[in-house]
């Protein structure tokens, strides 16, 4: 059995109440660490953790709050981005809304850590349930002495806030969360200023994926050494993994970080195998943003090492051959599956959800969408391939914000890995008919 540190107690019925809660141990981090530990100390055991933010870029969560400006007499905020919109990623729904306590003091935790003493957490539209969840979490809290003023007689003061998004996914990108937090159209902001020194309000923020900041307890249970003993390389700790697509076990997974992909997938602990005692074709590891790579590539390197769940082992190659651990929505596609229709609905999301600021991304995107639906339709040509992948290319790196990126990506590597279904599509349509998701607009 892994080592679970957040899901321990996923299963304990009216775990997402305080009560229940607290018989289990929770708030006991909390409690000592407001009474026996100073917001430094607290920093000083998530760097030697060695956590990495869980969001999707996957950057140091010590090094992150360690860069927090500390301006006399003006406020700083901790901002919890729990807009988890991209496609394949789930797991902070069942985090939210199974153990909502343990993103409260997590929250509590961080914000002491940094010297916060107001807080939010910023949800996406579309999980008005779970913000209720979080609410009557919140409001529990408050009860028990756990927020508001002068908490468990420390001195130390904390609001915590619920803010609702409208269902943007572009309000996930941290500073176009900043923006709508602010009652603003959801916009990215040009980078520098980052948020540590000019954030919410203009003032120094640091904005954290549910999942990191709800890592914090355990890491200040055990201590961040002991932490960072768990997984592999620096890829410490666990990771929440939400698995879908064409497996027997979809679900949302704690994983020690460094099991291997191969044991991941087929393993009855997991994944369990392919859906019908079909083969995989492909897998997106990461969330829709991230590189699909086809089978052979996602179980070995191309040195033949055994791919691991891990930043650096699914990175190994780069975008070549490797791909990225990213949001962990990892994607499971059998034989029968269109890349071609796959890639199209990605586009199609995230030609939606362009901001439109950046016009690379506003209308490249598009474009990409309208080139695909022409090769779905039976009305493409060879010189449309090369037309996608010349539009993803001018997309890449000239965007205010990585969603330019997101969308680009996936593209690339479809046709890098996958070229010759795209041909069959323009020239040879009967011999891909084995896809059974084979797919023509029309029919
Ligand atoms: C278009 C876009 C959408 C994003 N959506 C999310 C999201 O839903 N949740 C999230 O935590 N990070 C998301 N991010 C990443 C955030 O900008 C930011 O890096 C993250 O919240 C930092 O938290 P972490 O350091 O704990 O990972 C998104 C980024 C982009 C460019």
């Amino acid at each position: 059995m892994s080592k679970k540190l957040l899901l321990k107690n996923d299963h304990i019925p009216g775990i997402n109440t305080l009560a229940t809660y607290k018989e289990n141990g929770g708030y006991a981090v909390l409690t000592n660490a407001l009474k026996n530990l100073s917001p430094d100390a607290i920093v000083e055991e998530v760097k030697k953790s060695g956590l990495r933010g869980r969001g999707g870029a996957g950057f140091p969560t010590g090094m992150k709050w360690s860069f927090l400006a500390k301006p006399e007499g003006v406020p700083r905020y901790l901002v919890c981005n729990a807009d988890e919109s991209e496609p394949g990623t789930f797991k902070d729904r069942y985090l939210m809304e199974r153990i909502p306590h343990l993103l409260v003091e997590g929250m509590i935790l961080s914000s002491f850590a940094l010297g916060a003493n107001t807080s939010y957490i910023y949800i996406r539209g579309e999980y008005f349930y779970v913000a209720n969840i979080l609410e009557k979490a919140i409001d529990e809290a408050y009860q028990a002495g756990y927020l508001g003023k002068n908490i468990l007689g420390t001195g130390f003061n904390l609001d915590l806030y619920v803010q609702v998004g409208a269902g943007a996914y572009i309000c996930g990108e941290e500073t176009a969360l900043l923006e709508s937090l602010e009652g603003k159209r959801g916009n990215p902001r040009i980078k520098p200023p980052f948020p540590a020194v000019a954030g919410l309000y203009g003032c120094p923020t640091v904005v954290n994926n549910v999942e990191t900041i709800a890592a914090v307890v355990p890491i200040i249970e055990m201590g961040g050494e002991e932490y960072a003993k768990i997984g592999i390389g620096k890829s410490t700790g666990t990771k929440l993994i939400s698995a879908s697509g064409h497996i027997n076990k979809p679900g949302v997974y704690e994983i020690e970080l460094g099991l291997p992909v191969e044991e991941f997938i087929y393993s009855e602990e997991w994944c369990g195998g392919i859906r019908g005692g079909r083969k995989m074709k492909a897998v997106v590891a990461g969330g829709s943003s991230v590189p699909i790579l086809p089978t052979e590539l996602i179980l070995k390197t191309v040195n033949g090492e055994p791919r691991l769940m891990s930043y650096e082992s699914l990175g190994d190659g780069g975008f070549i051959s490797g791909t990225m651990l990213g949001s962990g929505g990892f994607i499971v596609m059998d034989e029968e599956t269109s890349i071609v229709k796959n890639l199209y609905t990605f586009s199609r999301f995230y030609h939606h959800e362009s901001c439109g600021q950046c016009s690379p991304c506003r209308e490249g995107i598009g474009w990409m969408e309208r080139i695909l639906e022409k090769i779905l339709d039976g009305r493409g040509t060879l010189a449309d391939i090369d037309l996608l992948w010349d539009i993803q290319s001018k997309i890449e790196g000239k965007t205010i914000c990585p969603l330019g990126e997101a969308a680009a990506w996936p593209v690339a590597a479809a046709i890098r890995h996958f070229r010759p279904e795209f041909e069959a599509y323009v020239t040879n349509p009967d011999s891909i008919k084995d896809i059974k998701h084979y797919y023509r607009l029309k029919n």
